[in-house]
């Protein structure tokens, strides 16, 4: 089922590419047998200010899990990203913008960025940034976002950039969390022709922050404000008197560069933290050699900041690279559905980056869309944020591709700060579904349930069994967490979350989270985060959250839910609660399905059974398995009565 259809690298690929299969070969041997010396290697295409001695020290655990990497050398990012590109290319375009309205773009070259950034950080520095500082970024995706995260690395101040998407009770817990006490932010947002509150939003967040003493707008709509004197900033203000020199700050290689939020299993969203050396190291080096980046290529990927998709290949990994990379504000389907392919042909879109979930919607408006635009500069298409489906996939290399570019489909996380799994288009034959083989320096294993290693072709759950440069080092403010999070399961090994199958040629297949999160549209989501949305509502007694295949999404949110005693379910109540969890958490939390519960299964130590909400939430409840050790287990019989998905 799976081999059906195979890819061989085309010809003119294996010769132009920076690596092709035997090169593959080599250098990933190389990297596995000497790290050290690989990414001693490595390590030198940044401009490193002090350099490093040490490159790698590193432990799983059990007893101790650190993970450090070019230790004793000093950089800084944001001066990796443009100070060193401004003699050779200062008047190249570092980022093209392409706003919400077709009408609307800009191109801003290194030298601009450079001068905007230094301003800003001066700019910061006046309202009392310093060093060490978290500072919270909830900005939509205009070139300022550009400029707020660089201008943080450039202070040594660690960015916390919270997803426009994200409510103000998500975005206080975030600041909250990292004792952030200034924010970023804009009047509005504009996605889709329609704006989004974001000053408002932000206002309503720091009713419950009282720390927070400064914030920073930046005008975009210049629609109405609420203004509160003393802590309120327009970011226009701030630049323009702010002196465009200023110095990069000296940082560490493991001083920490940001905290990005995402959802785990249990508890709230956790900060992952990324340092700044092995960090754009990696960024850089995997953009470089998956994208096949050279000199003069234009390069789109389509996410948005806000998740770290945005944060390693919008921002930093092209920029150390210096690519021009383009930033887009809006949504595939605005004005129409043609719109991605026509800003393809409009700024010559040679490498283009997007998710499986829109591949999926673009393809149910038919070929028509596409074909409207040439897409003649396109050469390499790539994949993130979810298992791609072999019809999109196909779909996407036939119609979008023309059937001359490959595809890579890349599998990483938010913890592992760059691509993992993945093909190189001049290397790797492609099977559609499969992110196909281990980057450098990346030792995947599959292990079963009691953490024994699999080899061959085998299915279980994908680990890592040392570390990378890119990976994450801690949470912030909770290192045990960490610990127990990713290294407990299978002791001594990093556990990705995912499961995973291996075939005959070694090749990676994930087939999803094995734990309790989502992932809805490419988005990463807690069941546990919806439940706890769902339960704070006066009217809810008891929630349970599942996931369930969804045609677009790739997976959905089923919500099972048991009401007061009491309350009677209706209509108006279900679209309350909807609209409830999208203001507690955001849209993207929105159950699809929402089933009244009279009550759920539970062992008879109380213990919710997921795994029988899942196969009814999925319409297989006819392979419910032992139900026997239900307390009671007549519930049952009425959940698949009453099942939402059919
Ligand atoms: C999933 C996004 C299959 C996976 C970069 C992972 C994928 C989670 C792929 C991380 C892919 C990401 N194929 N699954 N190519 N890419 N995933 O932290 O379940 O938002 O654990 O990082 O997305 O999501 P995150």
């Amino acid at each position: 089922m799976f081999d059906v259809h195979n890819f061989p690298v085309p010809a003119e690929w294996a010769k132009r590419a920076w690596v092709d299969a035997a090169k593959y070969q080599e250098m990933y041997r190389r990297s596995i047998d000497d790290p050290e010396g690989f990414w001693a290697e490595h390590g030198k295409r940044l401009d490193w200010i002090k350099p490093y001695s040490k490159v790698k020290d590193c432990s799983f655990g059990p007893d101790d899990v650190h993970i450090r990497w070019f230790e004793d050398g000093t950089l800084n990012a944001s001066a990796n990203c443009l100070d060193r590109h401004l003699e050779k290319r200062g008047d190249q375009t570092a980022i093209i913008w392409e706003g919400d309205n077709p009408k609307e773009d800009r191109k801003i070259t290194y030298r601009e960025l450079h001068e905007e950034v230094c301003r800003f950080a001066n700019g910061l520095k006046s309202i009392g940034v310093k060093r060490g500082d978290r500072v919270t970024i909830y900005l939509p995706m205009i070139p300022e976002i550009a400029v707020a995260v660089l201008a943080c690395a450039r202070l040594g101040a660690p960015h916390s950039v919270v997803f426009g998407g994200f409510s103000p009770d998500s975005l206080a817990g975030r600041i909250v969390d990292c004792d952030s006490h200034y924010l970023i932010t804009s009047d509005e947002g504009v996605r889709g022709g329609r704006p989004i509150p974001l000053k408002a939003n932000a206002d309503t967040a720091l009713e419950r922050c009282p720390d927070v003493k400064k914030v920073v707008v930046v005008k975009r709509t210049g629609g109405k404000v609420d203004w509160v004197d003393g802590r309120d900033v327009w970011y226009e203000d701030l630049v323009a008197k702010a002196s465009p020199d200023c110095p990069p700050e000296e940082m560490n290689a493991e001083d920490p560069l940001f905290l990005l939020y995402t959802s785990g299993s249990t508890g709230k969203p956790k900060g992952v933290l990324h340092t700044t050396g092995g960090y754009m190291v990696f960024a850089a080096m995997t953009h470089q050699y998956v994208f096949d980046y050279h000199d003069g290529d234009i390069y789109w990927c389509t996410a948005d900041v806000g998740w770290v998709t945005g944060h390693s290949y919008i921002l930093y990994g092209p920029l150390a690279n210096g690519a021009t990379t383009l930033m887009f504000e809006g949504v595939p389907n605005y004005p129409d559905a043609s719109r991605f392919w026509q800003v393809v042909d409009k700024h010559k879109v040679n490498i283009f980056y997007t998710a499986p979930t829109a591949i999926r919607a673009l393809m149910r408006e038919g070929e028509g869309p596409v074909k409207a635009a040439s897409r003649a500069s396109l050469r390499l298409l790539g994949s993130v944020g979810e298992p791609i489906n072999p019809e999109a996939w196909l779909w996407y290399h036939e119609v979008v591709g023309d059937g001359r570019c490959p595809i890579v489909d890349t599998w990483w996380q938010t913890e592992t700060g760059g691509i993992m799994i993945t093909p190189l288009p001049g290397a790797t034959k492609l099977k559609p579904g499969s992110g196909t083989l281990p980057f450098f320096g990346v030792q995947p294993a599959l292990v079963d349930g009691d953490g024994k290693i699999l080899d061959g072709a085998a299915d279980g759950n994908l680990c890592m069994l040392d570390s990378w440069p890119g990976q994450m080092r801690t949470i912030f403010g909770d290192h045990e967490r960490f610990v127990q999070t990713y290294f407990s399961t299978f002791p001594g090994k990093y556990f990705s979350g995912d499961g995973c199958r291996r075939d005959e040629d070694g090749y990676y297949w994930i087939t999803g989270r094995v734990d309790d999160v989502i992932n809805v549209s490419g988005h990463r989501m807690g069941t546990a985060e919806v439940e706890s949305a769902l339960v704070a509502h006066d009217k809810v007694a008891e929630a349970a959250v599942v996931g369930y295949p969804h045609d677009i999404k790739g997976q959905g949110i089923y919500a099972y839910v048991t009401l007061i005693a009491g309350e009677e379910p209706s209509d108006a109540l279900m679209a309350e609660l909807r609209k409830w969890v999208r203001k507690e958490i955001g849209p993207i939390a929105t159950p699809d399905l929402i089933q009244w519960a009279p009550g759920l299964p539970k062992t008879r130590s109380g213990k919710i059974m997921r795994r029988i909400l899942r196969k009814i939430a999925e319409n297989q409840h006819g392979a419910l398995g032992d139900i026997s050790t239900l307390a009671d287990p007549a519930v049952v019989d009425d959940l698949v009565e009453n099942r939402q998905n059919r």
